[in-house]
């Protein structure tokens, strides 16, 4: 097969370099073809635009494929753990034994958060959003963590950096929360697991003791399992191109944190449940919504449904609406919202418009689902998302700084006012 392609414009020929990816996927390489032609290439939202090469996540839109490190997802959601998929998808490979226990340890040892990080936590009005207390505090551990700031850190105080966020974070969204409901906090447990430390510092009261149910536990190790990593998603684009410009990680991942905050992206599950309410107070009149959604003269859209590169189904999806059916039956909950997404779902799989466009329901359809029958808040469904998500915000931003990747900066089409003469205040 060649190994370029001719481009031809006003009558030159140019030959650009075409790259093959390990699963087939093909690529033009046009990082020279302005300086060559003095064209740049125009591709609004990027909707085929690499903006990088990596070996951490392959996904097939097409054909519903996601794999981390060459592991499908079902695997993975089957017999892994989160932290054994943190530690693959940040490092490459399945830890050995001794590495997973030093791993789980170091991370263990750091989920107790400074003091004064934990008054500014408090210093937010209990009307704060969650994603952006979740943001600003972990932008804030630059300032706990001074030497994070070197852009040339090295690589044993970088890796104390990835310890500290994937064990601080968990605490930082609890107890943001018990600031949100005017109770005390509670401080992480060395004998329990990452998921349940995290329910533990969420709902343990000292009256009655609490211990997480083993069902609602290894289904929230599992939906963070189904979050790790995505390549290059609107939010890790952004850890990415913010890391470009050497800002360090905790800062980098804060504005990942506040780019999946958006209801298009990871504040979807928010806005699913807000959505399902909204039809169940209405009297479930399911086919007003989605003729609602289908209606080019109407704002609303089927949150839940659709998604920049699956275009047959989402393989999250999927596993998600297994383990919805699971912890309801188990928990013994009833819950009329599952009854409505699944009828939504009926309904928009036959018809035409959501056929024809390929709109299949995503990671965020059922999620929700199963964060509220664990006693999730809604609010802070998206922080969910972000504390499954981190290990692959890691993995890109540390990829992205290995491969020495020059700073992120895309060119522009100009189609403002030409030049014109400056005019004065009293002529305008
Ligand atoms: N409801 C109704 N119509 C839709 C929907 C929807 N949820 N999603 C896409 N469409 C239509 C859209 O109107 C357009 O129609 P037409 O071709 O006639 O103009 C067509 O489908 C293509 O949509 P698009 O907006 O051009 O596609 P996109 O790739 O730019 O957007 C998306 C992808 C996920 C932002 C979009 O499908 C959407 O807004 N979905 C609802 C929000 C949502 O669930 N987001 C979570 C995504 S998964 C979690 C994550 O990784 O972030």
């Amino acid at each position: 097969m060649s190994q370029v392609c001719k481009v031809e414009l006003e009558g030159k020929t140019y030959e650009l370099p075409l790259m093959f990816g390990t699963e087939g996927e093909k690529a033009i390489d046009i990082s020279k073809l302005r300086d060559l032609s003095g064209y740049i290439t125009l591709d609004s939202g990027y909707k085929n635009t690499g903006a990088t090469t990596s070996k951490i996540t392959f996904l097939d839109g097409e054909l519903g494929i996601l794999r981390h490190r060459g592991y499908s997802i079902e695997d993975l959601a089957e017999k892994s753990n989160f932290l054994e998929v943190a530690y693959l998808v940040i490092n490459g490979e399945l830890p050995k034994k001794d590495e997973f226990e030093s791993f789980t340890k170091r991370i263990k040892e750091n989920m107790l958060i400074h003091e004064d990080l934990r008054a500014i936590i408090m210093g937010f009005p209990s009307s704060a959003h969650p994603m952006g207390v979740l943001s600003a505090t972990v932008g804030a551990l630059t300032a706990f963590h001074p030497n994070s700031l070197d852009p040339n850190i090295s690589k044993d105080a970088l890796y104390q950096t990835i310890i500290q966020l994937i064990a601080q974070m968990p605490t930082i969204a609890a107890w943001s929360y018990r600031k949100q409901v005017g109770r005390p906090i509670n401080y992480p447990k060395r004998n329990m697991s990452y998921a349940g430390n995290f329910l533990q510092m969420m709902f343990d009261n000292p009256w009655e003791g609490y211990s997480p149910d083993p069902v609602v536990e290894s289904a929230l190790d599992k939906l963070f399992i189904l979050h790790a990593d995505h390549e290059q998603n609107c939010s890790t684009s952004t850890v990415r191109l913010v890391g470009s410009a050497q800002a360090s990680l905790f800062a980098s991942i804060s504005s990942g944190i506040s780019a999946l905050w958006g209801p298009l992206h990871g504040g979807a599950n928010q806005a699913v449940i807000e959505m399902l309410e909204m039809i169940m107070q209405d009297g479930g009149n399911v086919e007003k919504y989605i003729n609602k959604a289908k209606d080019k003269n109407d704002t609303f859209r089927l949150m839940g449904f659709g998604h920049r590169v699956y275009k047959n189904f989402d393989p999250r999806a999927k596993i998600i609406k297994k383990a919805a059916d699971d912890v309801l039956k188990k928990l013994g909950v009833n819950d009329p919202a599952l009854e409505i997404a699944k009828k939504i779902e009926e309904i928009a799989l036959k018809d035409e418009y959501f056929v024809s466009r390929s709109l299949y329901p995503n990671v965020d359809f059922y999620s929700g689902i199963i964060y509220r029958a664990i006693g999730i808040p809604t609010e802070m469904f998206t922080v969910m998302f972000a504390l499954g998500r981190l290990p692959g915000w890691i993995a890109q931003w540390k990829e992205m700084r290995e491969q020495k990747e020059p700073i992120g900066r895309p060119r522009q089409l100009y189609v403002g006012n030409p030049l014109r003469p400056y005019v004065d205040m009293q002529n305008r």
